[in-house]
């Protein structure tokens, strides 16, 4: 069952329209004139209670307005929201105690508590019992190994001690929905990996549902099964993430490794595939994975060399990121 349904949203920003340098910002002062800017631009989707998300796109697609809207900080120009049966932008309050938010570098804390304090303080602010909350915080304590920064001051945290701290905040009160705009930027591999481990774990435990927004695709690729790609505010593909990276690579790469150290490659038929690279121990061959499966590509070399091994190079979900931004790749 979903448990967020947004239908046809858009969100319309009035941005200033002078003519620029400084005669134009005068005039703009004493007569000002706006234009709209559509920052998302009639969006729809359903996500279902305790599916992760990657919410992706280049920088200005429309995510943050997105999330922001999602967690009813924001009201859409047009369209619908609901999570869990809740307007978020009409009922803020009751949205607030069903979801958790990361935005980026913003914090939830209080700058001059101890990390503690700063816990007990959402406690009291959620109305949770004693017991639901010391049951939860000591589990996410663990996952994010959190105890020796417990009493510590949040000021003097390190950016990814405060991020972990960040992420217990979000999940301590138990939301049934969590919106993580872009929550390990900046952070290192190990506070990365750590905070990837959490969400998963947490998500399995309670089947938290989550929309992740980042730039890591490692997060995506480690967290997701499902993607939504954003182009200046429309949606140009929303569906697994396998598929999404058969559908647009078109560099799989299979190596094969050979006995024979003579090369039959004038006699195999290419049509499919194309040789990248040969060596006299293996051949290197570049394919397609919606053309010609790997069975097949193995079928032809099987007839001319004795096979010892195989390994396969999915193409990168990163690369085809980038060619999808650059505008070589074509969504439909
Ligand atoms: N408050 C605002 N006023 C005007 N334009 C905005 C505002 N917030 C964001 N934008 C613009 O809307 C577009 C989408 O922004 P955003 O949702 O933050 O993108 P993303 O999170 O994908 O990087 C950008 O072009 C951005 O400059
Ligand atoms: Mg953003």
């Amino acid at each position: 069952m979903s448990i967020i349904e947004v239908s046809g949203i858009s969100k319309e920003y009035k941005i200033s329209d002078h003519k620029g340098g400084l005669i134009g910002y005068i005039n703009h002062i004493f007569n000002p004139k706006y234009k709209k800017f559509t920052a998302v631009n009639n969006i729809s989707f359903k996500i279902n209670q305790g599916e992760i998300v990657g919410y992706l796109g280049e920088n200005g697609a429309g995510k943050s307005t997105t999330i922001k809207m999602l967690s009813g900080l924001l009201t859409p120009t047009n369209g619908i929201i609901k999570v869990n049966g809740i307007v978020p932008y009409k009922n803020r309050i009751q949205n607030n105690f069903q979801i958790g938010a990361v935005f980026g570098q913003k914090t939830q804390l209080w700058w001059d508590l101890p990390v503690f304090e700063s816990f007990k303080l959402i406690g009291n602010l959620y109305k949770m019992t004693q017991k639901d909350y010391e049951k939860n915080l000591n589990w996410i304590v663990e996952k994010l190994e959190l105890k020796e920064l417990l009493n510590k001051q949040v000021r003097n945290l390190s950016l990814g001690e405060k991020m972990k701290c960040e992420i217990a905040a979000t999940f301590l009160h138990k939301p049934k929905v969590v919106y993580l705009d872009e929550p390990t930027i900046g952070l290192d591999v190990l506070v990365k990996e750590n905070i990837r481990n959490f969400i998963k774990e947490y998500n399995k435990e309670f089947n938290t549902t989550i929309i992740l927004t980042t730039h890591d695709v490692k997060d995506v690729e480690e967290l997701c099964d499902r993607i939504i790609l954003i182009d200046k505010g429309k949606i140009i593909y929303d569906g697994n993430i396998n598929s999404f990276r058969s559908k647009y690579s078109n560099n799989d790469f299979l190596t094969i490794f050979k006995k024979e150290t003579i090369s039959f490659i004038n006699k195999i038929k290419l049509d499919g595939i194309e040789v990248a690279e040969e060596s006299k121990n293996y051949i290197k061959i570049k394919f397609n994975q919606d053309k010609i499966s790997i069975i097949e590509i193995i079928e032809k070399f099987k007839k001319y060399y004795t096979i010892l091994n195989v390994e396969t190079n999915e193409a990168k979900m990163e690369e085809i990121l980038k060619e999808i931004y650059r505008g070589n790749i074509d969504v439909d």
